[in-house]
């Protein structure tokens, strides 16, 4: 059977059908496909990168405006960042962190320990996000078993979350659209409402939607039992979820409930860290929080290399030290654990965020804030809102109801094909454009990025109005 299907697909083969996009239809399975077009999609072909621009096949210039997915902070073709790599692999590529350890490990989990809030002291390194939070849940499981809890397993996670693609991370996301064909350990997840200030109910202050999502939390906890509740696990701003920027002081109050309930609380920092708030953790430099854990990833090593991790508090090492069972094992790790290559990188890449690029982010996040705010003007935003460098245009067929355009569920897609045309990449979420661009953008690189957009989403309104589909 096998030998059949290769030769009807080398059959398929035309002469000059052999670019990369051909292979891709014929070989490649694509992230988050459709069932309908599985292994059969082409999609825009990137070919270089440099600075925030990237370059697609047919050579058009683009702005990086997702900067890759959330994670190439420093920009694209960093020489320094190759040549740490190209000199870690001659030193030494690869050594199994089963039975030895190398030093670039070591010193970055040092670095991470300074810059880390409260008493997060020891990291343990995974190959990317999902692998992070998978870790932290897993260490979590592990820390209450050997203290004799083993009810106490519970994760509280919230609507409009996303914490990965591996079975136990997927199971936290809060997206409907993420869910509805996929099986996840339901069991052991409770969830509760995304802390969403432009979809409160009408007529709510932000002020008694925060209590009303404080007490939710709080009675939540009351009716499954603190006893048999782990972990919380929460984006500072929910990323994929749309950019969502939680009200004022909730972040902090809902910490205080966990550590009353000794609920542990797991900080997911894999978008947030390394920059993209002008900080390396936002947690607490910019949420004045100290979680149990932080697990980060993407801009550690500015997409360079696959490297994620978690941050564990020292409180919690030190009580499994002191357990009565010195013997129980934690049976877990990742062949790529504290890989030497990614972590040299990500040391490289440290000292490129703090030499520079992070005041620079500080600096330019408001302007780059006002600038996308001008968006509002166009009567198909609802809203445009953000932190640091990290922003969300969310569009509306009507701003009174807020529909969230039912009408066009692709009303993204439309904007980032018209953007794309005018030279920016848009990271499109149903009717959401999500923008993170590298954090090295300049005023003048925002202001050509906020002109492309406002073009993209005018076209797109046209388009809408010649079509009968919306009338604003
Ligand atoms: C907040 C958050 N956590 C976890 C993940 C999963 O990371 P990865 O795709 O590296 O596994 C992502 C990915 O976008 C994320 O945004």
């Amino acid at each position: 059977m096998a030998a059949q299907s290769k030769i009807k697909a080398s059959e398929l083969v035309e002469p000059g059908d052999d670019d990369a996009v051909a292979l891709a239809k014929r070989h490649l399975v694509q992230p988050w496909p459709y069932a309908g077009s599985v292994g059969k999609e082409a999609r825009a072909l990137i070919a270089e990168g440099d600075g925030i621009y990237i370059t697609d096949a047919s050579g058009k210039r683009l702005i990086d405006g997702p900067a890759g997915m959330w994670c190439i902070n420093v920009g694209h073709r960093r020489e320094e960042l190759a040549k740490v790599m190209y000199d870690q692999a001659m030193a030494l590529s690869y050594n199994t962190p089963w039975y030895t350890m190398n030093a670039p490990s070591a010193e970055l989990a040092r670095r991470i320990a300074d810059a880390a809030p409260g008493d997060l002291s020891h990291t343990f390194f995974t190959t990317g996000g999902s692998s992070a939070v998978e870790t932290a849940l897993r260490f979590m499981q592990f820390y209450n078993n050997v203290r004799g809890r083993p009810e106490k397993k519970l994760i509280l996670s919230r609507g409009g979350a996303y914490h990965g693609s591996t079975y136990l991370s997927a199971s936290l996301n809060g997206r409907p659209r993420d869910r509805d064909w996929m099986d996840g350990a339901d069991e052991l997840v409770v969830k509760l409402s995304s802390p969403d200030p432009f979809r409160r109910p009408k007529g709510m202050s932000i002020a008694v939607f925060t209590d009303f999502l404080v007490d939710q939390f709080r009675d939540t906890i009351a009716g499954v039992g603190a006893d048999r509740i782990g972990a919380f696990v929460g984006e500072p701003v929910q990323a994929s979820g749309g950019v969502i920027v939680p009200p004022d002081g909730y972040l902090k109050r809902i910490r205080d409930i966990c550590r009353e309930n000794d609920i542990l609380y797991v900080s997911d920092e894999v978008v947030t860290g390394f920059g993209r708030l002008g900080h390396i953790f936002a947690s607490g430099d910019v949420f004045g929080i100290e979680p149990d854990m932080i697990t980060f990833a993407k801009g550690v090593t500015s997409g360079y290399f696959p490297l994620g991790g978690v941050i564990i508090s020292e409180r919690l090492l030190e009580e499994l030290r002191r357990s009565n069972h010195p013997d129980a094992l934690f049976g877990h790790g990742l062949t790529y654990t504290s890989h030497p290559i990614g972590c040299a990188v990500a040391l490289k890449n440290l000292d490129l965020l703090e030499e520079r690029v992070l005041q620079h982010t500080r600096e330019i996040a408001p302007y780059f804030q006002a600038r996308l705010k001008t968006l509002e003007e166009l009567p198909l935003v609802g809203e445009v809102r953000g932190v640091g460098l990290m922003a969300c245009v969310e569009c509306v067929a009507d701003r009174d109801s807020k529909d969230p355009l039912q009408l066009d569920k692709d009303v993204g897609k439309r904007i980032d094909a018209h953007c794309h045309e005018l030279g920016l990449l848009v990271r499109p979420l149903i009717n959401m454009c999500v923008m993170s661009p590298p954090l090295i953008i300049s005023r003048e690189q925002v202001d050509d990025m906020v002109a492309i957009l406002r073009e993209g989403i005018s076209r797109t309104m046209d388009d809408l109005r010649k079509e009968g589909v919306w009338q604003g």
